[in-house]
């Protein structure tokens, strides 16, 4: 039987805009975060302290952290690759910190410019220092089901980033399909391999929807007993270092289907189309949600 509820992660603001080729002002993202946590989101992505010269719209992370006022409750996550990154962020006390990682090689050089050996070396003292200081540690782990550079990817290689995340003291992992070539037997595997390190409360599914595979993905994870995911409101973004990849899978999809199906999730489907609709206006085109886009026009 299925969870009946469900946590979702809106990582619009930092997966979803960090592809973005025009400059999106910073009072925009705050914006987009207020509108986020009106409709009932309690975890929002809000950026990543990477190098500019490698994600320059993400540049203005500690404005948009410094301006958005926050809500008791709701948990503001950050990306942080490497010690630099992670005392950047803490100027701006995050609730937690993320750091990620690949399961195939080709990717994590072409993401973070190290093997996956390195990277777990320099998130290592991150984990630690976040975790000193009270704050949560997740770890994203990009390519589970495939990979640009080097096609399909095993489930043992999945099971091996998963266990050395656990090792350094990763508290929870996100099993992504950064591509979006999964299909539901295959993520199944992937997070089955995750579930051999990490308990089921601590994985969470990390769908892009390049293939339209996406709510099929996440009914799988759903029915592999997986209750935590992470998406994007109105379908925004895509990977900079994985050509052609489109956005996560629309938050309002995923509630759609979730409060079909009867699981909680403690949104409001209106207030969140409501914030696609404010970013989509701003980024001048139209959502990418098809529940947002049918629900609009009624
Ligand atoms: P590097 O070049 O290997 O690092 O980059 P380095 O230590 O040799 O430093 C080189 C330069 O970068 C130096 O500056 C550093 O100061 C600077 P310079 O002397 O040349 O002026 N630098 C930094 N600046 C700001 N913040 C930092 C930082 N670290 C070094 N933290 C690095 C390594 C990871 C920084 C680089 O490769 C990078 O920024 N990559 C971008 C990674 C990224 O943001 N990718 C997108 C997010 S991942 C994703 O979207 C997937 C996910 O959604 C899941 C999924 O769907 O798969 C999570
Ligand atoms: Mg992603």
């Amino acid at each position: 039987h299925l969870p009946t509820r469900v946590r979702l992660i809106d990582v619009g603001p930092r997966d979803g805009l960090q592809n973005e080729k025009q400059p999106v002002p910073a009072a925009v993202k705050i914006e987009l975060v207020h509108r986020l946590q009106t409709a009932g989101l309690k975890e929002i992505e809000v950026t990543s302290y990477v190098s500019p010269k490698w994600v320059p719209q993400m540049a203005d992370n500690h404005e948009v952290m410094a301006g958005i006022t926050r809500l008791p409750g709701v948990a503001y996550s950050v990306l942080t690759p490497n010690l630099k990154g992670f005392e950047a962020a803490m100027l701006d006390q995050p609730n937690e910190i993320v750091v990620f990682g690949a399961a195939s090689e080709a990717f994590s050089q072409k993401n973070i410019n190290c093997s996956i050996a390195e990277s777990i070396e320099r998130f290592a003292p991150v984990v630690e220092a976040a975790l000193t200081k009270g704050i949560a540690v997740r770890g994203a782990m990009s390519c589970t089901v495939g990979c640009p550079y080097e096609g399909d990817i095993a489930p043992e290689r999945v099971a091996y980033l998963a266990g050395l995340m656990k090792g350094i003291g990763v508290q929870r992992v996100d099993v992504a399909d950064t591509i979006g070539v999964g299909t539901p037997r295959r993520v199944q595997a992937a997070l089955e391999a995750t579930l051999q390190h990490f308990g089921i409360d601590h994985v969470s599914g990390h769908f892009h929807d390049t293939y339209g595979q996406a709510l099929s993905n996440t009914l799988a994870a759903l029915e592999v007993g997986v209750w935590n995911f992470q998406s994007s409101v109105s379908g925004l973004g895509g990977c900079p270092y994985a050509k052609g990849a489109t956005g996560n899978v629309a938050t309002e999809d995923v509630v759609y289907l979730l409060h079909g199906m009867g699981i909680e999730t403690g949104i409001d489907l209106d207030a969140l189309v409501d914030a696609g609709a404010y970013i989509s206006e701003q980024l001048g085109r139209p959502s990418g949600s098809r529940v947002a886009r049918a629900l609009l026009a009624k």
